[in-house]
């Protein structure tokens, strides 16, 4: 029998050139403000930085919640200014937070970027595994550990290239959040209770194509 789970993950393994384009299903990132970050009306008074935006998916989600949102790519989707994040020369401590899902191989420097761009924080969506590794534990955790890890209950299904509302994934999914106000930082663990079904509005996902069909 095909070890279908292994099958799943494996699409998530790019080379190194690739852009990574993972589009985040827009659920998950209101699962961060809604449970994560738990805004409030102060939210419309922030700026907000999406420096991975692709297509817009996050991006579109953001600007549901705070005042402005910004939002750039190193490739173009057609949405945001083109920009690689990592060599642009953002301003430091230029908007208030950076949330993005960036692409996995570059996720430790785009938090470590991020960093020096926010004033009150950072959140990025990362596979569980990244809380792994000796390279990140020295090179990020050591020094900057997140103040919150917020580990979904549910699982986020993400394709290449495209959302689907009926993909599935063996890949397990968190937002990893700095909040820099905190004088010193003790690590809390959460989790993102079921929500899927709340957070889903109509509009999130391309219209299917038989629907188009006109019969
Ligand atoms: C996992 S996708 C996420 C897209 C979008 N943030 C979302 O959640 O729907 C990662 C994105 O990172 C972009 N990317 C890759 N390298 C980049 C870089 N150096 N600077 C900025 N964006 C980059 C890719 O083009 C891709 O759109």
């Amino acid at each position: 029998m095909q070890n279908t789970s292994h099958a799943v993950m494996a699409q998530r393994i790019e080379g190194r050139d690739a852009p990574d384009d993972f589009p985040t299903p827009p659920w998950a990132t209101r699962a961060l403000l809604e449970h994560v970050l738990k805004h409030d009306a102060s939210f419309k008074n922030k700026t907000c930085l999406e420096p991975a935006c692709g297509a817009g998916h996050m991006a579109r989600v953001l600007a549901e919640y705070f005042g402005a949102v910004t939002n750039s790519d190193a490739y173009d989707y057609g949405y945001g200014q083109i920009r690689d994040f990592l060599t642009h020369p953002f301003e430091m401590r230029s908007v208030d937070w950076v949330i993005t899902n960036p692409p996995f191989r570059l996720s430790e420097e785009f938090v470590l970027r991020a960093l020096t761009i926010a004033k009150e924080g950072v959140a990025i969506l990362a596979r569980t595994v990244f809380l792994e590794s000796v390279g990140r534990y020295r090179n990020l955790f050591a020094q900057t550990p997140p103040s919150k890890f917020a580990q979904f209950t549910e699982r986020v299904p993400m394709l290449r290239g495209r959302l689907d509302r009926k993909a599935t994934t063996a890949t397990g999914y968190a937002w990893l959040v700095w909040e820099l106000d905190a004088a010193s930082v003790t690590p809390q663990l959460v989790w993102i209770p079921p929500c899927r079904k709340k957070l889903e509005r109509n509009g999130d996902y391309p219209v299917e194509a038989s629907r188009l069909m006109i019969v």
